[in-house]
């Protein structure tokens, strides 16, 4: 089985989860893609359920899919979130914005009452860091902001090399907020909690892609299979 028939099948698990009226938080990425499709055809099949997208790309899959949307002005709670990450570890706190989407997917993670992480078992890692850490940023000040970082970093007992992401064409990557973002080459994050904390009160930081204590379960498709992790 590849790797895409994998994050179909994580996608399809967590689909299990779904139930009618509810409302649903539709993350970013391959593996996320995966479950808007497969939520598609159970939507033409009848299930009544709404979702918020956490990116315009999401946005854009889950109308193709014919998923109605909604808006967190709109409700006031999601019942279940469902997205991908870039490293999960055994405690499921997760690196997130390998997409670029950690602000909406951080929002809408937090809204919900429950974040189900799905990804080929390649994302599980004993200790986060091997994966470049997000940092999404304000573009104003970003000599300041990038100090402020690596001070964060040092009292943390990390450090590493830092970009800020370019897409594609080579021009600076922006955000769906209209950011820009930093990524950290970190190697190994000893003390994820404490981090995201230090990174979170830098003024210049919009938002990081530690994920500490969001995801209530993993669902980790592999060659042996399909691990639930809770
Ligand atoms: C986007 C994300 C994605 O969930 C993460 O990058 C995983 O993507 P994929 O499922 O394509 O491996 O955080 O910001």
């Amino acid at each position: 089985m590849n790797m895409d028939q994998l994050k179909r099948q994580a996608a399809a698990r967590a689909l299990d989860e779904v139930r009618d009226g509810m409302q649903l938080g539709l993350g970013t990425g391959s593996t996320a893609k995966h479950f808007i499709e497969l939520l598609g055809e159970r939507v033409a099949a009848g299930l009544n359920v709404i979702g918020v997208p956490t990116s315009e790309a999401t946005r854009a899959d889950a109308e193709r899919c014919g998923v109605p949307l909604t808006t967190l002005d709109e409700i006031d709670h999601l019942d279940l979130t469902v997205d991908g990450a870039d490293e999960i570890d055994p405690q499921l706190n997760l690196i997130k914005g390998g997409g670029g989407a950690l602000l909406r997917e951080k929002i809408v993670a937090a809204a919900s009452d429950r974040m189900i992480v799905i990804a080929d078992d390649t994302k599980w890692v004993p200790t986060l860091g091997r994966f470049p850490l997000p940092v999404e940023v304000i573009p104003f000040g970003l000599g300041a902001t990038r100090r402020a970082i690596e001070k964060a970093f040092a009292q943390c007992g990390v450090s590493g090399q830092m970009a800020v992401r370019k897409a594609k064409d080579g021009h600076v990557f922006v955000t769906d907020g209209g950011h820009w973002i930093v990524d950290a080459q970190l190697g190994r994050i000893a003390d994820p909690a404490s981090l995201a904390k230090a990174l979170s009160a830098i003024p210049g930081v919009v938002e990081h892609g530690l994920f500490i204590g969001l995801a209530s379960s993993a669902v980790l498709a592999g060659g042996d299979g399909i691990r639930v992790i809770e």
